[in-house]
């Protein structure tokens, strides 16, 4: 996400920009306005970055299939604009199914990955939209079995592919990490041959190809160079044993930039890196790009509640209305979001890098945990009542809060061109208790 602190064009301003006037706005729409109207914490998409990250992603993997990852962000307004735009969605569980559907996704084109699938969840995979799911990621021989036990009890074939486990380093955080040996997802490349022969057998499963996915924020393209390069040759031996893969998904995991010095991953790059290892007109590639499409397309809105100092003197605490369980990305893997205020006096600095000699704020969310620090920003001059927006907070945002502290989640609006609406109500205390009985 940019945040032009040299636009003056208030009139025209894709994405999250900075006016003349030291006002912050989303695709044009003042956010202090969307504060006053909608109320804070709120997350706040603008519709042009969505729009400009998927079709860079359309574009550069065309003529591969864009299955946008819906666990990075799975609000239906925001799953029915990629839907139009022409992605497929790559789904975790029913529920995300059921969001992909709801938001005018077809079950072909839908691919459904998941280490722990339910049998309840398969069915719904083979039987949604009558045609079911364009294919199943299977993640282990005993998985192989239920969905073919599935299939045969509703008298339908499956398309079913294997998740393999590369064994390649993707250099990112141990948590973001999925295709190195010994993890939880997929089976090991040693066992494919042996399973692809199993689903081949079973009349039940049409034998689709194969799938991986490395890891999440990567940034450099030799890591896919790598993993593509061990899945064309396994697919390679595959096809000299019959079992051609009509596709390879090579998952998601394009990086985002969190910060002003970081670019985001290229997807030509990437694109051109995949590619050179298939024949496109024998194998399909498939890709799940989810953080690349929706992180810079969404900030949280917060309002400081209090300032006071730590009492060492250095620092001092911003105590914000958006906590931990509004984004819980700082906190469970010490990921950095630049901090700004919506409203900057001119000559003012703006934060966001923790660096230099300026004043270190620890800026804090609510909730009853040492954790709850948003981020560690210097030279952020906020007073109680400021507007502050935590950005490129699309992606893993929103889709991991929860009600710790038995605090509401927050709404969710969308700006189109300068129009704001809400795209998911605010959770309200009812909401909460009335899942209880008691
Ligand atoms: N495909 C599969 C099978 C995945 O497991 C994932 C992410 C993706 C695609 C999309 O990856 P992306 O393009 O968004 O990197 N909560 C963490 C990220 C966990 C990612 C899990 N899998 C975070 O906030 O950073």
């Amino acid at each position: 996400m940019t945040v032009a602190a040299a636009s003056t064009s208030v009139e025209s301003p894709d994405g999250f920009h900075r006016g003349a006037d030291g006002i912050l706005r989303a695709d044009g729409a003042d956010l202090r306005e969307v504060a006053a109207r909608f109320g804070t914490p709120c997350y706040v998409y603008s519709r042009a970055t969505l729009e400009q990250n998927c079709a860079r992603a359309l574009d550069a993997f065309s003529p591969a299939g864009v299955f946008y990852a819906v666990k990075a962000n799975g609000n239906l307004s925001l799953l029915r604009i990629l839907a139009r735009m022409g992605a497929g969605f790559d789904v975790v569980s029913g529920g995300e199914l059921a969001r992909a559907l709801a938001a005018g996704g077809r079950a072909e084109r839908v691919v459904f990955s998941g280490v722990g699938k339910s049998r309840a969840e398969i069915e719904f995979a083979l039987t949604a939209d009558e045609t079911g799911v364009g294919c199943i990621n299977a993640e282990s021989a005993a998985e192989v079995e239920r969905i073919a036990e599935v299939a045969s009890a509703l008298g339908v074939r499956a398309k079913t592919a294997l998740r393999v486990i590369p064994d390649v380093d993707a250099g990112t955080h141990r948590h973001l990490t999925t295709g190195l040996s010994g993890g939880k997802f997929g089976v090991p490349m040693s066992a494919a041959l042996d399973l692809a022969r199993r689903i081949s057998a079973l009349e039940v499963l049409d034998f689709a190809g194969l799938s991986c996915h490395l890891g999440s924020q990567i940034r450099d393209a030799k890591v896919f160079d790598a993993a593509a390069a061990k899945m064309a040759a396994l697919a390679k031996t595959l096809e000299a044993a019959g079992m051609a893969a009509r596709q390879v998904d090579m998952g998601g995991g394009f990086a985002a930039a969190y910060g002003a010095d970081e670019s985001p991953c290229d997807f030509s790059e990437c694109a051109r890196v995949l590619f050179s290892h298939f024949d496109s007109s024998r194998t399909r590639l498939l890709v799940e790009p989810g953080r690349s499409i929706v992180a810079a397309a969404g900030i949280l809105l917060s309002r400081v509640e209090y300032v006071k100092s730590t009492g060492d003197g250095g620092s001092r605490v911003i105590v914000a209305d958006a906590g931990m369980n509004d984004l819980l990305r700082p906190a469970l893997y010490d990921a950095r979001h630049r901090i700004v205020r919506v409203v900057e006096e001119s000559g003012a600095t703006t934060g966001g890098s923790g660096s230099g000699g300026e004043m270190l704020s620890l800026v804090a969310g609510p909730v009853c945990e040492s954790a709850d620090i948003l981020g560690r920003v210097g030279g952020l001059e906020a007073r109680a009542g400021d507007l502050l927006a935590v950005l490129d907070a699309g992606a893993y945002g929103m889709v991991m809060a929860s009600n710790y502290n038995a605090r509401c989640r927050p709404c969710e609006v969308l700006s189109e061109s300068g129009e704001v609406r809400l795209i998911r109500r605010r959770e309200t205390v009812e909401d909460m208790l009335g899942l209880e009985r008691g």
